[in-house]
């Protein structure tokens, strides 16, 4: 999981007076509504040479703003006089530039030289599946109560991101993630760190909505020890009143050294056997909503393996350029109109390259939304979680010295400080886009 470094933007933040708008919230948006306002990032970001590059820099110029904002909540909290609005801005090669504007939420507000400037203004949260992500339980502002579907598939998300009940940290909010990379390889029964929570979230938003209308099975390529496929499982025992499967399609040897990419990492990572996938679904009885189908996503397009005939959605997370080129290449066709195609791995360059060659090998002008994966940032919050994510700001952007003091002082405190977010992820990880009819 390396971070894409913005080489060739500026991403500053400075303050601003005149007030940025709102989205509204609650109430369902029409499909013309949602659908404007896709288009609308299409003129922000998409028609561009460098389009996917972009999503990337706006999502970080969003999240800049962002944290200016919660920061200077925090401070207000505080007493102190709250600062004008704030917004951020990416700069780009060509001199265009994208602002983002942040008063709780933010707007993308984008003017590219070409085609010639309109008045272009979204919400990222707004996209397709952004409000959602806001108002699923444990993270809306309105803190409804989860209905009984929402809490089976938080349990199974819970196995699958390995809470272990210990107060590591909990799933709502309440705790902290710690983890990640690292524990990947080890052979404990969890799959899956809590940076992840934020994509099972985005595919649980997108298999409920799929269900109503879209159909076919659910895919993934690269699914590891299936942590993720468990929870799109899990998902469709919840919502779907059908019996739609889970397709797991994986090497179960790891990551095939196939790019240059992927000499970057230690030899056969991911590896984990087919049996994990089996077994993980087997603790919460799901196996019969699962399929596997084993070797490189390259090879299994000539072979006689069984591989699904239709998918509503597609999720790929293979982390190399040529591992997320075969995967949509072989599995592409399968999705219906209207269905999703999510991709991981965004944020690193081979992977965000393929998207962009698979896309314009198969002229797909649909527009790739980003989601906010790790944390949402976008989302309104209450007061108390509002505090704490201020909170998390303000130590992240503190110093090396000062974060070990304000460690060593929780550690002394007999009520440990909640910590809600892990260091910010300037890029969106995981983006996604719906198939034309
Ligand atoms: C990051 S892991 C996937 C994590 C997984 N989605 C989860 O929920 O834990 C990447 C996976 O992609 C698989 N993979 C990568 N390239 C592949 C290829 N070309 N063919 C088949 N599997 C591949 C690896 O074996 C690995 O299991």
């Amino acid at each position: 999981m390396s971070l894409w470094c913005l080489t060739t933007l500026v991403v500053v933040v400075f303050v601003r007076g005149d007030d940025a708008a709102r989205p509204p919230r609650g109430g369902a948006r029409s499909s013309s509504s949602v659908a404007a306002l896709n288009d609308l990032w299409v003129a922000a970001v998409e028609n561009r040479e460098t389009a996917t590059e972009l999503s990337s820099a706006v999502y970080g110029a969003a999240r800049q703003a962002e944290i200016a904002a919660k920061t200077a909540a925090l401070i207000a909290l505080d007493g102190t006089p709250a600062p004008a609005p704030l917004e951020a801005r990416a700069d780009f090669d060509d001199g265009s530039f994208v602002t983002v504007r942040a008063n709780g939420t933010y707007v993308v507000e984008a003017r590219p030289p070409q085609p010639p400037p309109r008045d272009a203004a979204a919400s990222i949260m707004d996209l397709e599946y952004g409000r959602e992500l806001c108002d699923m339980p444990g993270m809306d502002s309105t803190r409804r109560a989860p209905s009984a579907e929402e809490r089976y598939v938080d349990v199974v998300k819970r196995r699958a991101l390995g809470y272990d009940g210990r107060g590591r940290w909990d799933i709502w909010y309440e705790r902290v993630a710690t983890g990640g990379a690292a524990r990947w390889h080890l052979a404990d029964p969890t799959v899956l760190s809590f940076a992840h929570l934020g994509s099972l979230n985005l595919l649980e938003v997108a298999i409920k909505d799929l269900v109503r209308s879209v159909p076919g099975d659910v895919a993934e390529c690269g699914v590891f020890r299936g942590g993720t496929a468990l929870v799109a499982a899990a998902a469709l025992e919840a919502y779907d009143h059908g019996s739609r499967l889970v397709w797991a399609l994986d090497t179960f040897d790891g990551v095939p050294d196939t790019d240059e990419h992927t000499k970057a990492w230690p030899e056969r990572s991911y590896a984990a056997p087919e049996d994990d996938v089996r077994r993980n679904f087997g603790t919460v009885g799901l196996e019969r909503r699962l399929r596997t189908v084993r070797g490189q996503f390259g090879h299994l397009v000539d072979s006689n393996a069984s591989l699904p005939a239709r998918l509503a959605l597609l999720r790929v997370d293979a982390d190399t350029y040529q591992g997320t080129l075969d995967a949509l290449r072989l599995l592409y066709d399968a999705v219906s109109p209207r269905g999703v195609v999510i991709v991981d791995d965004h944020h690193l360059g081979g992977c965000r390259r393929a998207v962009r060659d698979f896309r314009a090998e198969r002229n797909i002008t649909a527009p790739l939304l980003p989601a906010p994966i790790d944390y949402v940032l976008g989302c309104p919050l209450d007061h108390r979680r509002t505090r704490w994510l201020a909170e998390d700001l303000l130590f992240f952007s503190s110093s090396k010295q000062q974060q070990q003091q304000q460690q060593q002082r929780a550690a002394q405190s007999s009520s440990p400080r909640r910590r809600i977010l892990t260091e910010p992820m300037y890029v969106a990880q995981n983006v996604y886009w719906r198939k034309k009819n």
